[in-house]
């Protein structure tokens, strides 16, 4: 982590300033005999947000990395000057995300850069923010067989119970007895056995319900007997981003200290194929009662999500729903890897995430909910299918699973275009996991505490 400049020797100093044009375009470089500066350009002082900041300190950092700097001294002194506190928190998250690297299984060692902060550091706030963010990318980069679902409970219920977060873990059994079919469907096509990781951080009133945080948790999606084509299975470890992002909220919460009540829930299953795998065409049953029909084993995640949901509405009391998860490809379509789709059916609640995400700096878009949308999903021999008849895969997911919330404030949504970057869309990005929605999700929960 970052530590305070004690006036040693460094490679370089990297400064950020205003008067250069092209928000983190322009660079320059200046020498006084002892240390090098490298100058980023920040744009017009008027324009230059948290995100400017980010972005322009990792487009630094990661020119010093390709000049073969050890040792760099952040020089926070524009950033401070136009954002405060704010500003040397971003400049401090963009050099520290830029650097971040997953653990490799390479037999030779690689070393880290050294970071300095010069004269004033990030908030704990802004550092915990950043750890959680790498800690997600961690749990979304790590190879499938180094984490099943038993991997991703141990390693969440440990961390958690450091911050004092109540943990459970409902075993594939219990959920039989909670009648859970729709999550045990899938769940049961893998040999690694499925498991629900129930996380409940209460650092709000008693009487206040939690807000419910559902995150996908498939540590790897196959397809099943829709098995996927070759080319489309790189990145099948990462259908777990969802879960990643809740858990990552949730840490920040508990080191905050922030006065709001949250329980994660996280439906955890490979879809696998096993010889009495479910298939396209099978009928099965829910928590919620509910019927479905299997119209594609690929669409795995709304079955899990459907009884998580149920399991969190009616066994942990939550009042506000929020699901989130790598759930379709046609978001990336609609999007690209930028921006995530979500939908609402609560529009106080609506605003409150829009207004995190602006704090956050990440994108989002909103999809309509219209009835002709909801038809789509209609079953002729069950209450709802896991397939659109008719196209728009990003909203008739959503509405799947509406379908489960009972008239509960909810909101989707659907990161399967954000979680992961074949190359960096940002400075800040590194290739692979983003650690997308981490901040946002925070941000709104702690938003909610204000309110509360
Ligand atoms: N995990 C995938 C969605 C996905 C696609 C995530 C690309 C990340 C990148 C999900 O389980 C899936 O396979 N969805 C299907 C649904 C379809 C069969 C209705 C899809 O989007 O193709
Ligand atoms: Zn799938
Ligand atoms: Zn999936």
């Amino acid at each position: 982590m970052l530590k305070l400049w004690n006036q040693e020797a460094v490679d370089w100093r990297l400064a950020l300033r205003t008067e250069m044009e092209g928000a983190g375009s322009r660079l320059s470089v200046e020498a006084d005999g002892k240390t090098a500066t490298l100058w980023v350009g920040l744009g017009d002082a008027e324009t230059v947000t948290a995100e400017t900041v980010r972005r322009a300190a990792a487009k630094g950092i990661k020119t010093l990395k390709g000049l073969g700097a050890k040792t760099v001294v952040l020089d926070p002194a524009a950033a401070q000057t136009l954002l405060h506190q704010e500003g040397i928190d971003a400049m401090a998250q963009g050099a520290a995300l830029a650097l971040y690297r997953p653990r490799s299984w390479k037999t030779e060692e690689q070393t880290d850069m050294t970071l300095y902060m010069e004269s004033a550091l990030p908030s704990e706030e802004s550092n915990s923010l950043t750890e959680a963010i790498c800690l997600a990318r961690d749990l979304v980069n790590c190879p499938a067989n180094h984490l099943v679902p038993a991997d991703l409970a141990r390693t969440m219920t440990e961390t958690a119970r450091t911050y004092g977060v109540e943990t459970e873990i409902i075993s594939a059994e219990q959920a039989r007895a909670l009648g859970m079919e729709a999550f045990l469907t899938v769940g049961d096509s893998a040999g690694h056995a499925p498991c629900l990781i129930v996380l409940r951080y209460r650092g709000g009133a008693p009487d206040q319900a939690p807000i419910g945080l559902v995150g996908k948790g498939v540590t790897c999606d196959t397809g099943g007997y829709c098995l996927k084509p070759a080319s489309s299975m790189k990145g099948i470890k990462g259908d777990m981003a969802g879960a990643a992002a809740v858990f990552g909220a949730l840490l920040a919460l508990a080191r905050n200290k922030v006065p709001v009540n949250a329980t994660v829930v996280i439906p955890s299953v490979e879809n696998r194929i096993a010889p009495d795998s479910f298939i396209p065409g099978d009928v099965i049953g829910s928590m919620s009662g509910k019927t479905i029909e299997i119209g594609n084993t690929d669409a795995e995640g709304r079955l899990i999500l459907a009884d998580a949901i149920t399991y969190a509405l009616r066994k942990e009391g939550v009042g506000r729903v929020l699901d989130i998860a790598t759930l379709t490809g046609a978001v990336v379509g609609m999007f690209g890897f930028t921006t995530a789709g979500f939908l609402c059916n609560d529009e106080a609640y609506c605003t409150d995430f829009m207004e995190a995400a602006a704090v956050s700096g990440e994108q989002y878009w909103r999809l309509p909910a219209f009835d002709e949308y909801r038809k789509m999903i209609e079953s002729p021999v069950a209450d709802v299918s896991n397939v659109s008849n008719d196209g728009c895969g990003t909203i008739t997911a959503g509405l799947f699973l509406e379908a489960f919330t009972e008239s509960h404030p909810w909101l989707h949504i659907d990161i399967a275009g954000t979680a992961w970057v074949d190359s960096p869309k940002w400075e800040y990005q590194t290739n692979g996991a983003t650690g997308a929605a981490v901040t946002t999700l925070y941000h709104l929960c702690k938003a909610m505490a204000k309110e509360a």
